[in-house]
């Protein structure tokens, strides 16, 4: 049992759609944020980089004593997959759940996964799914466009470049005959309509945010470290870039209106 905050990054506004889904089932948690929104996008930055900054934003994390650190960015949880093994508190990306997700929906063994350029070429979600059951097949398709798009807050499905961009990337599905879609970075959940009436209702979409978000509240109940204070939780946010611009479309990630305070940090003096 610990009322000490659970500690959740992405490179911008991605990880907020985990922290709205981990907040429904486990409302009495505090949350600490962080969104590296002055280096955001990480997806076509070198494995070398995406390290760096990944180790950074745990280690701000690590300084607001956080009992747990959850990496809500595709990009860090493919490409730094060694970081828990650095830390001193308990640790997800969003990889693995979000695998073990896609599999337990397929019906057909065919499974699409979409996500950064550095998520797509480094295999991970590929990998992850093979090592579950290795008869199914998993067909790829970067998207380098969707987080700038979405960080821009072109994410209405009726805006017509938004539906251009999802169709110039998914049409690599026709005839792969796919039922089960990941999204495979966390910023995708919020153009999922748009994403949903490309593919169509017979595909099924799983997005990471979610499904990381209910494995880590069972970790934590596991560990047993929820906290039982009966009392709602607060959020702290924190980035790297102008407060005005993160709070302006958070809540359009989190579901609600934004009206917690938010905080600029330097990152790069955290250690690497
Ligand atoms: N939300 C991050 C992810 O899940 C976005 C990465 C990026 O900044 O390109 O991959």
């Amino acid at each position: 049992m610990s009322e000490k905050p659970v500690g959740i990054f992405d490179s911008g506004l991605g990880g907020l759609t985990a922290v709205k889904e981990l907040l429904k089932v486990l409302p009495q948690e505090n949350v600490v944020y962080f969104g590296d929104t002055g280096r955001v996008p990480y997806g076509n930055r070198s494995q070398k980089t995406i390290k760096k900054y990944a180790m950074q934003d745990a280690s701000f994390l690590l300084t607001q004593d956080v009992k747990m650190i959850i990496a809500a960015c595709g990009t860090v949880s493919s490409v730094a997959e060694e970081l828990g093994n650095r830390l001193n508190v308990p640790f997800t990306g969003v990889v693995k759940p979000t695998a073990a997700a896609a599999v337990s929906a397929t019906h057909n063994g065919r499974i699409g996964v979409i996500g950064t350029s550095a998520t797509i070429g480094s295999g991970a979600y590929k990998r992850e799914i093979e090592k579950i059951d290795n008869r199914i097949e998993v067909f790829t398709q970067e998207c380098p466009l969707f987080v700038p798009m979405v960080e821009s807050g072109l994410t209405s499905p009726k805006d017509p470049i938004v539906s251009l961009v999802v169709e110039r990337y998914l049409s690599a599905f026709e005839g792969a005959n796919i039922d089960t879609l990941i999204l495979g970075c966390t910023h995708y959940p919020i153009i999922a309509r748009a994403i949903s009436n490309f593919m169509g209702d017979r595909v099924q979409l799983i997005d990471s945010g979610r499904e990381t978000a209910l494995y880590a509240a069972t970790m934590l109940g596991r560990g047993n470290m929820l906290n039982q204070s009966g009392r709602r939780g607060t959020s702290l946010y924190y980035v790297s870039d102008t407060v005005e611009n993160f709070s302006n479309l958070a809540g359009v990630f989190l579901g609600q209106s934004m009206n917690h305070t938010v905080t600029h940090i330097d990152i790069e003096q955290f250690e690497e």
